[in-house]
């Protein structure tokens, strides 16, 4: 008999789960006006709201906490860290920041300037809110096939490359200060981008003089699929997948709290000492200094340790193994899912789920509502109230895809807690005929709304 697969490590130190019955949840939901990011964590039995800054860390992370040095200048941990970045990245220049949207605040703030265009492969929220926050434009060149969630193509995250070049033919190069590559892209459905497709965006950026960056939150994840995806990789190790794909760009902005499995931290990795000498007085001004910029040392050191971990085989292997293992028993029960799944999350397609609710009441949002009041499952809505207004025209907008996203944490959850996850939208699919009315906005930011929408049900 073959053996099953099974974890690479075990349970060290455990966390209680609270379990709340509907009534509460419904009287909860309406104390939270309807926004999932208002509700207290115990009133959540599941927490899938995201990946990011929830995963476990190891017990050599934990030992690396009490290694930490806390000099503000000079600290050993930071150059600890320094070397977990060249030698996974190959970049010699760094800024510790203390989260991605940090990291990219600094970058952008040594970049981007009014009536700027950045062309990309579906910015993230803060990435596309800090690009328009300057008056800039994020222009989405990702490939159409992204937006068929029943489609299967093996590297949804891809750029259409003439889509790029048509934004980079005719636009002047002054105007274009980076293009960003999302590694894996999350708002397509955590869809990797595919070796192939970084060295034609790389070649682009070449031929037209523009620095080409990843927003590689998720970089481990992108490299596992071009293992798995892309035939010349197969035998490659990811250790040796991750330093090809990083040859490519001219630096990187990080996420930590995804792929560093770290609770908080960022960074900017560069090439270009001139560009990381532009920055860090940025970085000074909003992070702190260079040498541990928004980090404590010890955060500094448990992301050095958990660079390294993320990029081990049977560590990727079980993660991706888990979130295929929620789609799998959504697909396989007729719950409309993008396919293939990707790397982080289970992205349902809200737009087939619930065909009864109107897209101008959130039909995204209302799934993810129904989700939690059946079982105390919290997604994310990815969908028009994430989308934000038009800067201009201020009119919502509404994105080719309505998901509802249940975002994994990493080494957190068990396949039973899976196992229930799948039962609570298979119970949601069930009845979502009887499922006809959504939400309106009550009170909304200018940008960056969905975190604090209020909502009453209409
Ligand atoms: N880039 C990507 C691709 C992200 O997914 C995120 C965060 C960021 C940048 C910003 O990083 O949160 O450390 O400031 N994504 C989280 C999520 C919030 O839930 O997907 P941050």
């Amino acid at each position: 008999m073959t053996l099953p697969f099974c974890e690479s490590y075990k349970i060290k130190s455990i966390e209680p789960l609270y379990k709340s019955s509907r009534e509460q949840r419904i009287q909860w939901l309406s104390e939270a006006n309807y926004n999932l990011f208002n509700l207290r964590s115990e009133q959540v039995f599941i927490d899938l709201l995201t990946d990011s800054g929830t995963g476990a860390m190891s017990q050599q992370q934990w030992a690396e906490i009490m290694n930490g040095d806390e000099s503000y200048a000079g600290s050993r941990s930071y150059y600890k860290l320094k070397e977990s970045i060249e030698e996974i990245f190959g970049f010699n220049y760094f800024l510790p920041t203390h989260q991605g949207r940090a990291a990219e605040n600094v970058l952008f703030s040594a970049l981007v300037k009014a009536g700027d265009i950045v062309p990309g492969n579906a910015h993230f929220d803060t990435t596309k809110g800090h690009i328009e926050f300057r008056k800039a434009e994020a222009i989405d060149c990702t490939i159409s096939e992204a937006n068929n969630s029943s489609l299967f193509h093996p590297f949804k995250g891809n750029v259409d490359t003439g889509k790029l070049e048509a934004v980079l033919k005719s636009t002047s190069r002054e105007k274009i200060p980076l293009i960003i590559l999302t590694l894996t892209c999350n708002t397509t459905g955590g869809q990797p981008v595919s070796m192939q497709n970084i060295k034609e965006v790389h070649a682009l950026s070449r031929k037209y003089g523009i620095p080409l960056f990843f927003d590689s939150a998720r970089f481990a994840e992108n490299a596992w699929f071009i293992k798995q995806r892309e035939a010349a990789f197969l035998d490659i190790s990811i250790k040796d997948i991750v330093k090809e794909m990083f040859s490519y760009s001219d630096g990187m902005t990080m996420s930590s709290k995804k792929d560093g499995i770290v609770n908080i931290g960022g960074f900017i990795g560069f090439r270009d000492k001139e560009l990381y000498r532009a920055a860090t007085s940025f970085n000074i001004m909003f992070e702190g200094f260079i040498s541990y910029g928004g980090m404590a040392g010890r955060d500094m050191a448990a992301l050095a340790q958990g660079l390294r971990e993320v990029i081990e085989v049977d560590y990727l292997e079980t993660r991706i193994r888990q979130v295929e293992f929620l789609g799998e028993e959504l697909r396989s029960a007729g719950v409309p899912i993008q396919l293939p799944v990707g790397g982080h999350a289970v992205f349902i397609d809200a737009l087939k789920f619930l065909p009864n609710v109107k897209r101008e009441e959130f039909v995204a949002q209302t799934l993810a509502l129904e989700l939690y009041i059946e079982g105390g499952v919290r997604g994310v809505e990815i969908g028009s109230l994430m989308a934000d207004r038009d800067p201009i025209s201020r009119e919502n907008r509404f994105p080719e895809m309505e998901m509802v996203r249940l975002a994994i944490p990493r080494r957190v959850y068990t396949n039973s807690h899976m196992e229930y996850v799948a039962a609570v939208v298979k119970n949601v699919f069930a009845r979502r005929e009887n499922i006809k009315n959504g939400y309106k906005i009550v009170w909304e930011a200018e940008i960056l709304r969905h975190f604090t929408i209020e909502l009453a049900k209409i």
